[in-house]
């Protein structure tokens, strides 16, 4: 049976025109006006409301074991946040760590999504160690469609890779053709700064942020950039979170460094005061690199507004308030991660679009169409186009509500945006051509999620 969208504001990139979208077999396969719609075709009437691309996250953590736990959420449970939010699509974080076997955690991680997600997903694949077997290794993964690596320069013995192992990586990448995303922060100054805190006291969730400055996160950067100038390789810099990263990044692209920036969510809307609140309300907003000074966001807003950051992820990333707690005694054992998955695109709408912070081509290309394009997924995602996967968000930007945990579907007791206004949500998100969300409601096919594979094209 097809599927027609009548009459709404289809967004793109480069364009807007009020328009009907004809879908077969999970495929858009006319756009224009006044489209016939043969019978037994399910009708959609989109009047007054935007159609977008569906919404791609392109940095989001569901199985992840780390700092002695386990993230909450399972790809049944993030995937209908996701889509409930308006992201048909998450590319999440495949990250056995430095004592795994690495083509072990890649088939473990595709097990946990296999069947069980309800939106399509693909992976970035971890590398936590350059051993003998690694290149071999990582050229099975990539034959397999997963075309795209992570490392981390932070989390020392345990994601942590050093300067030899990045070099090896990007080296390989470049090869490969295959985009490598980075955590940027210096792994030995992270670990001296925590022990300098803690011999002087200093154990609360306020320290966390003083033991990874900018300073930190900056010299990541930049150390990065050089590798990537170096090798010749492409790379991506994830969760980038204050201005001194962002020039670092930014004198890189400026001297034909092929880099793109990743910013996400929680550093655009929280500050630094959030986890300076007594006890575990400010453990709930512990995350890495950390929310910074305020100052920060106008300088994140602006370099998204003119493309300077490429794309908007969420790093979600959900430990609830009892994981939260294992850090009481000691801020470096309170498991780093903020959850904002099913928040990401309203939360966006509202404090970009509406407040007049970001135009609406910019919001499509940085929540959506960019990741696409720089992760092998274009035009299949990312775009409203004959031809392309017909995930869809038909958008009510008359809607007016408030997040809060009572009624969010993550798997996490607390929101890092708790009580913060939408003006917007997604009134229908269809996955290829299934409705799979109406009106913040999940109604759909668990389930119908696909691994998507993808080609290298960064030679
Ligand atoms: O605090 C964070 N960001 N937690 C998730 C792991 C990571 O570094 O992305
Ligand atoms: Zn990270
Ligand atoms: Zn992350």
């Amino acid at each position: 049976m097809g599927l027609l969208i009548r009459n709404g504001e289809v967004v793109t990139v480069g364009s807007r025109a009020v328009a009907d979208i004809y879908v077969e077999n999970e495929t858009i396969t006319r756009i224009g006006k006044n489209l016939e719609a043969p019978p037994g075709t399910e009708i959609i009437d989109a009047t007054g409301k935007l159609v977008f691309p569906g919404f791609i996250d392109p940095h989001v953590h569901i199985y992840l074991p780390f700092m002695a736990t386990f993230a909450k959420d399972t790809h049944e449970t993030g995937s209908i946040a996701a889509l409930i939010g308006g992201t048909t699509t998450y590319i999440e974080m495949c990250c056995p760590n430095r004592n795994d076997d690495a083509l072990e955690g890649y088939q473990l991680w595709k097990s946990k999504a296999e069947e069980n997600s309800a939106c399509d997903y693909a992976f970035h694949m971890s590398v936590t160690k350059f051993v003998k077997e690694t290149e071999s290794q990582l050229r099975q993964v990539v034959a397999d469609g997963t075309a795209s690596f992570k490392i981390f320069l932070a989390y020392k013995n345990f994601f942590g890779v050093d300067d030899g192992e990045m070099y090896q990586t990007l080296e390989l990448a470049k090869r490969l053709g295959v985009i490598t995303t980075a955590h940027c922060e210096n792994a030995e100054l992270v670990a001296r700064l925590q022990q300098k805190l803690l011999a002087e006291g200093k154990t609360g969730p306020e320290w966390h942020e003083p033991s990874r400055p900018e300073s930190v996160e900056a010299e990541g950067t930049g150390r990065f950039a050089t590798f990537l100038e170096n090798t010749g390789a492409t790379g991506y810099v994830v969760h980038l979170s204050c201005e001194k990263a962002l020039q670092a990044a930014l004198a890189a692209k400026s001297r034909g460094v092929k880099l793109s920036v990743e910013s996400v969510l929680p550093h655009f809307l929280l500050d630094k005061t959030y986890a300076e609140r007594p006890g575990v309300e400010g453990m709930k907003h512990v995350m890495s690199p950390p929310l910074r000074a305020k100052e920060n966001q106008a300088v994140l807003w602006t370099a998204l507004a003119n493309g300077s950051i490429d794309t908007v992820g969420t790093d979600h990333c959900p430990f609830d308030v009892a994981q939260k707690l294992l850090g009481k005694d000691s801020f470096v054992n309170i498991p780093n991660g903020i959850p904002g998955i099913e928040d990401r695109v309203n939360l966006l709408y509202t404090c970009g679009v509406k407040r007049g912070r970001l135009d609406m081509g910019r919001f499509v290309d940085a929540a959506s169409t960019r990741a696409a394009k720089l992760f092998g997924l274009y035009p299949r995602k990312g775009t409203i186009a004959v031809g392309s996967d017909a995930d869809l968000v038909i958008y009510d930007h008359n809607y007016r509500g408030t997040i809060s945990s009572k009624t969010h579907h993550v798997n996490n007791d607390y929101s890092g945006f708790e009580g913060m206004a939408i003006e917007g949500r997604p009134s229908v998100v269809t996955v290829r051509g299934k409705v799979q969300v109406r009106d913040g409601k999940f109604i759909g096919e668990r389930g119908r999620g696909k691994l998507l594979k993808r080609e290298p094209q960064h030679f």
